[in-house]
């Protein structure tokens, strides 16, 4: 059909044509901005969830919602080799000289605006900072010491007092959390915990790959207070459904209910996969209603891409060692695995591959689902391992 009308949105972050299955959890969001806006105390949340199941998208939707509703929000996607100070700075200057520039001379936003200048000078930008320039003297003694959880906390209370002096509520969104190291999620929690404390206009919102729950581990405590991890998962049937069926009728397309079927399978109501199988099979199916046999001519294409961009892109960041290990689990099958069998399958011991695998969680490739197990975090990367690495442990090198 014709490919120029076709509505699906395979892709990074790309809003798909019917947001399904996150009702409940853009609601909450609602809840929390209202009532943090209105000083009241509110856990705020962590979106957990697996590779390609729609964090990006949800914290998008968040944005444009607290947007609309006279937020201030800064957009930060946490990265492995930027710091959060790093990625706040560029944010918290827009914000800070929106508020100054919002009325009369208020001496809380002049005060944000200098501790936020001390805070600065401890901060070594790999952009160069050349258009960070702030025409105001520093305030010594604050959030200047060089050290991520003494200084966050400060600043965060300088700017919440600076959004209460103006009337405008400021909303965090994160991305990607579980890139942050450890000392930051830590400060981070502390700073959230100290404007919460005080009930200042200041929260966040953040999504991340499972690995973020332990993260927070050494602010467990504080954690837990402030925030849920609801998990953001594969849709269920009926929403998979809809997310198909939808935009389809938007176009006055109809799937045949076995076509509906073979690609809830295939997909296993993952939205990135239902995306890439809904537009092959768009493209494909000569015309509606698109047909079970549309959907097995279109499944060799979207397995191409997805093996040339999704997965592969993956892939491509692994040592050779890194790759044995994951192709080692893959061999043992999709679920998660005791990481005593996969090392047995590498023909080694525990200890001597856990620092592959402690390396492999950094990176995001895999979490622990519960102690001592191991599970994949991008959705069947086992049957692409497979796909991949046909000849294992032939190929193998060595671990
Ligand atoms: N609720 C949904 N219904 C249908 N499609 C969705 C839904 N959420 C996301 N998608 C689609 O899934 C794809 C992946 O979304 P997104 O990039 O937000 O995932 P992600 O969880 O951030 O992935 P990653 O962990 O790789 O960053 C996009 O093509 C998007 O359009
Ligand atoms: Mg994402």
């Amino acid at each position: 059909m014709d490919p120029i009308r076709n509505p699906y949105a395979p892709g990074a972050g790309t809003q798909p044509p019917e947001l399904t299955g996150r009702g409940e959890l853009l609601d909450r969001a609602r809840v929390a901005l209202e009532r943090v806006r209105l000083g009241r105390p509110e856990k705020s949340f962590i979106a957990v969830g697996l590779r390609g199941v729609g964090k990006t998208v949800l914290l998008n939707r968040v944005r444009r919602m607290a947007d609309a509703s006279g937020y201030r929000t800064a957009f930060i996607e946490a990265h492995e080799q930027k710091s959060l100070p790093e990625l706040l700075v560029p944010h918290v200057r827009r914000i800070l000289l929106d508020l100054d520039q919002r009325g009369a001379l208020s001496e809380q936003v002049k005060r944000a605006l200098r501790v936020f200048k001390s805070f600065m000078g401890t901060v070594k930008l790999s952009y160069g900072g050349v258009d960070l320039a702030l025409d105001i003297d520093p305030e010594r003694g604050a959030a200047d010491s060089g050290d991520v959880e003494a200084d966050l906390p400060e600043l965060f209370a300088a700017l919440g007092r600076a959004a209460v002096a103006r009337g405008v509520p400021v909303a965090l969104i994160v991305d990607e959390l579980q890139y942050l190291a450890e000392r930051e999620m830590s400060a981070l929690i502390m700073a959230l915990h100290r404007v919460a404390q005080d009930g200042l206009p200041l929260m966040m919102i953040a999504a991340g790959l499972p690995q973020v729950v332990g993260l927070s581990g050494r602010s467990k405590s504080y954690a837990e207070r402030l925030f849920d991890f609801p998990a953001i998962d594969a849709l269920p049937a009926e929403d998979a459904r809809t997310a198909l069926a939808a935009p389809a009728a938007a176009e006055e397309v109809e799937f045949e209910p076995a076509a509906m079927e073979e690609i809830i399978r295939l997909t296993a109501g993952y939205p990135y996969f239902l995306q890439e199988w809904g537009y092959r099979t768009w493209n494909t199916a000569p015309a509606s209603p698109i047909r079970r046999d549309d959907v097995l001519a279109a499944t060799p294409l979207v397995i191409t891409r997805l093996d040339e961009g999704f997965f592969r892109v993956r892939f491509d960041r692994l040592t050779p060692r890194e790759k044995s290990y994951l192709r080692a689990m893959a061999e043992l099958g999709p679920e998660p695995h005791r990481s005593g069998d996969i090392a047995e399958r590498l023909g080694t011991g525990v200890q001597s591959v856990g620092p592959l695998r402690s390396g492999l969680i950094r990176k995001g490739m895999i979490y622990s689902p519960a102690h001592g197990d191991t599970a994949f975090t991008v959705p069947l990367f086992d049957q692409f391992m497979r796909r991949i690495m046909p000849r294992w442990p032939m190929e193998a090198h060595d671990v």
